[in-house]
Parts: C-alpha cells; sequence; structure tokens
C-alpha cells in the first residue's frame, strides 16, 4: 500500500499545482513564492458544515483570517496525521503571527468522522484545529469546491473494512477566502513556516 499512498501524494500535488498555474494569471509565480498577487483562483468557494463541537459553520464565518484547509479522515494511518502535525509544527513556530490563521481539517469519511470523533483527534494536533464534517452531500460539495479528490476503498485491516484513498493538500486561503498557495504534508515545517510568515 505504501507506494499506492506515494503515488497518490506525488499525483496530488502535481494536479494541485497544474489547477492553480491553470486557472490563475501569474500563478506560476505565486506558487513558489507563495505571495499574494492578483487573479482569482477556482480552488475553494462556499462549504456549509458541522464543526467538532456541534456547530453549523460556513466559509463564511472564517472570513477575516487565513485559513489553512486540509481534507483527510481520522482513521488514515500515516498521510493525514503528518500533514496535520506539519501544520501544526509551523503555527507553533510562527508564535504569535499564527493568530491570524484557522487551521481546518475537513472530513472525507463523514461516516465515522462524527463531531464527537473530530473533536478527539483535532486536540491531539493544535487546540487551534477545527475539524468540520457534515452529511456526504455537504462534505462532497466542500471536497468539490477545493478540488480533492477522494475515493472509498475496501481494506479488511482497518476499523469497518474500509479506507480512503484522497489528495493531501494544504491550501492557504487568504482573509476573503481566496487561494494563496498549497502545500503538502511531505512540505517541511520550516518551509510552511518560512512561507506562512511572508504572506502574514
Ligand atoms: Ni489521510
Amino acid at each position: 500500500m505504501k507506494w499506492r499512498i506515494a503515488a497518490l501524494v506525488m499525483l496530488s500535488f502535481l494536479l494541485g499545482g497544474l489547477v492553480a498555474m491553470a486557472v490563475l494569471p501569474g500563478g506560476r509565480d505565486r506558487l513558489f513564492s507563495g505571495l499574494p498577487t492578483a487573479g482569482k483562483a477556482l480552488v475553494g468557494g462556499p462549504f456549509s458544515l458541522v464543526d467538532h463541537t456541534g456547530r453549523k459553520v460556513t466559509d463564511k464565518d472564517f472570513r477575516g483570517r487565513y485559513m489553512l484547509v486540509y481534507f483527510g479522515f481520522t482513521y488514515c494511518p500515516d498521510v493525514c496525521p503528518s500533514g496535520l502535525q506539519v501544520i501544526a509544527a509551523a503555527l507553533q513556530k510562527l508564535g504569535p503571527k499564527a493568530d491570524r490563521i484557522t487551521p481546518i481539517f475537513i472530513t472525507v469519511d463523514p461516516e465515522r468522522d462524527t463531531p464527537a470523533q473530530l473533536a478527539e483527534y483535532v486536540k491531539s494536533f493544535d487546540s487551534r484545529l477545527i475539524g468540520l464534517t457534515g452529511t456526504p452531500q455537504e462534505v462532497d460539495a466542500a471536497a468539490k469546491a477545493y478540488r480533492v479528490y477522494y475515493k472509498k476503498v475496501q481494506d479488511e485491516k482497518s476499523t469497518a473494512g474500509y479506507t480512503f484513498d484522497h489528495t493531501s493538500i494544504i491550501y492557504l486561503m487568504d482573509p476573503s477566502g481566496t487561494y494563496v498557495a498549497h502545500f503538502s504534508h511531505t512540505t517541511s515545517v520550516d518551509t510552511l513556516a518560512e512561507r506562512l510568515a511572508k504572506v502574514l
């Protein structure tokens, strides 16, 4: 399974880059500089979900704040924990500057990832991390808005007999909800912290 995860991760990161370059005027510069430029990306958009405290939230609740958006699921064995650890460590490294950022984890597995399950999970990474779930339709709409691919696959070794293939992209969105840059769970903590510091 390892090669499959690695291949999916590489593919998803490349696809994310291609999408960003295709839809952004000057997207190539933005990808590598991490600095905001003019132009509107087609990544991101409205979502309506439930947070890990059970509260209904939409994308508008995060206006005025930078968002780091990552899709995954709590039963993910390695990729999601790596991604969330990178986010948590980078925020830690940024210090008070990180107060302008809300890290968000959106599940692609709403069947198992209830608000209660997410609450337990997110607090193990960072107290600022917000877990979001919803109906399968709401989750699907959010994933589509962020151009996130996910697919349920059978796996006898996993709890409930299934797991998910999914893209592993960390999206940085600005206070107006517009795409700024993207990273992956393989981005180093130093790189992510530096790029965020430049944007903030
Ligand atoms: Ni995962």
